[in-house]
């Protein structure tokens, strides 16, 4: 029953993407669109359910767990679970976690920081796209840039690692973004650069703002020098050192590089999809093995049918304008 993950091209699954909620109180405009609608809430899993969905994965030698979203600091018990899953942290045999973390807007991170901290979640990735007020407003079509900027510094006083994910977006925060890295080291954060996917449908078209890393590292290259690091954090960014700035840039890029031959995770969405891959194909359904009569049994099963379906990678493309997106599944149902 305890037997590793293992997929059918000989990768170790040990990373856990789990998405507790669809909601996000931001509605960037390259993940959702303005009118997004969200699941009704008795579809989505209970705090128990996965609680449970976790020891399960974590039985199976998964070591890391993000909680993702949506954003999952406004699911209200969210706080709860991570009290819950960081007691799994470091434990004394051989079936413990390495670590337990969260992506978030940084919107509440305010509120929430000191508790994450002292439930042993020990890194934070927060998402900001730019440093400028109105260019943030567009961008999320929120007004939150001051929350996200002071739930950032709490996380720090808190004590956490905090890693920037900026979306890098063509005609957008593309002038901006050495500022951004700048900024980022110079209080001490990683920061890392995604190139926008092809996932769900939102108002605008992504076509119009794909920005190729490729493009960007050369442009970096000629102001900076980038050494590539050791840096490993079991994610999909390669990473950087920029001598000038001492701080660490880490690229990810799915569209020009891709990273799939290293894949070790699973997601699964708030009401309980376990997807194989952010690129699509089969899921399994975990909701229903988790309410059967025997759940312990129902989702090991359904775990090793998710090693016999992962695909090897995804197959994104972003260039044909005006095409619908590859994947219908918004970013906000499986957290990445
Ligand atoms: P670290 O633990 O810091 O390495 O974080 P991470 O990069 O694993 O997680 P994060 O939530 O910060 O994800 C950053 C970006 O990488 C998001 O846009 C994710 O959607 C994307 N990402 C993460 N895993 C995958 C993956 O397996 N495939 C693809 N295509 N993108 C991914
Ligand atoms: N492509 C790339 N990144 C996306 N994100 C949301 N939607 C997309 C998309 N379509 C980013 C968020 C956040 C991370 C979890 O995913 O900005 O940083
Ligand atoms: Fe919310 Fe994240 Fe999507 Fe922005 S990218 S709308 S913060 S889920």
């Amino acid at each position: 029953a305890n037997a590793p993950l293992i997929d059918g091209f000989s990768r170790a699954i040990t990373y856990l993407r789990l998405s507790v909620t669809d909601r996000c109180d931001l509605r960037c405009t390259y993940c959702m669109p303005e009118a997004m609608k969200f699941l009704p809430r008795s579809e989505v899993l209970s705090l128990e359910e996965l609680h449970n969905l976790s020891l399960a994965f974590i039985a199976r030698g998964v070591r890391k767990i993000r909680l993702t979203g949506g954003e999952p600091l406004v699911r209200r018990d969210m706080i709860d679970l991570v009290e819950k899953l960081g007691r799994e942290i470091g434990r004394k045999d051989a079936n413990a976690l390495d670590e337990l973390t969260l992506t978030t807007n940084g919107t509440q991170l305010a509120q929430f920081a000191g508790r994450l901290a002292s439930a042993g979640v020990r890194r934070v990735n927060v998402s900001l796209d730019t440093l400028d007020p109105v260019l943030f407003h567009k961008l999320t079509r929120r007004d939150q840039l001051a929350q996200v900027l002071g739930g950032i510094a709490a996380a720090r006083d808190a004590g956490l690692q905090v890693k920037i994910n900026a979306v890098a977006l063509k005609g957008l925060n593309e002038a901006q973004l050495p500022d951004l890295i700048g900024w980022a080291h110079a209080e001490g954060h990683d920061i890392t650069l995604i190139e926008v996917m092809p996932l769900g449908e939102v108002d605008g078209d992504r076509v119009d703002h794909y920005l190729p890393l490729s493009a960007v590292q050369d442009r970096l290259e000629a102001r900076w020098t980038l050494r590539p690091s050791t840096y490993r954090t079991g994610g999909p960014a390669r990473y950087f050192d920029i001598a000038e700035t001492g701080g660490r840039l880490g690229l990810i890029t799915p569209l020009t590089n891709n990273f799939c031959a290293g894949c070790n995770r699973l997601r699964v969405t708030a009401t309980g999809q376990l997807y194989p891959c952010l690129g699509g194909g089969q899921r399994v359904d975990l909701r229903a093995a988790l309410r059967s009569d025997d759940p312990s049994a129902q989702l090991d099963a359904a775990l090793d049918e998710a090693m016999l379906i992962k695909p090897e990678r995804h197959h994104f493309n972003i260039d044909t304008r005006g095409a619908r997106p590859a994947q219908p599944r918004h970013m906000s149902m499986t957290g990445g």
